[in-house]
């Protein structure tokens, strides 16, 4: 993969300790959102792997970007829609391919909201 491929995103609560909450974590093109944010440290949970049946790492999406993501599929939809409080911008870190045009992509983690 070249490095042009590689990018970064701003990712609100990834950086303990307070009041330094925000932080921009290295993204490579082709990895699932998860594993940019695990491979950082980011606190990010995933009970069932990455299989999309937990729900555990959902992330909020800030407006601007939501219409910039490829939709979710039917079963992450779905999983979405039946966990708490669901919003147009949640989505599973586990389920979001990262691609060069995400560079900046702005998120807050679940436990954040
Ligand atoms: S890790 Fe379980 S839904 Fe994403």
């Amino acid at each position: 993969m070249s490095a042009s491929s590689t990018f970064e995103m701003e990712v609100a609560d990834s950086l303990p300790p307070p009041p330094d909450r925000t932080g921009r974590i290295p993204a490579v093109a082709g990895e699932s959102l998860l594993r940019a944010l695990q491979r950082a440290g980011a606190p990010v949970l995933s009970i069932c792997g990455g299989q999309a049946s937990c729900g555990a790492c959902r992330v909020e999406v800030e407006a601007d970007w939501i219409t910039r993501l490829t939709l979710p599929d039917k079963v992450e939809a779905a999983l979405l829609e039946a966990l708490d409080d669901p919003a147009p911008g949640h989505r599973l870190a586990c389920q979001l391919i990262l691609t060069p045009d995400l560079n900046g992509l702005r998120l807050t983690l679940a436990q954040s909201f």
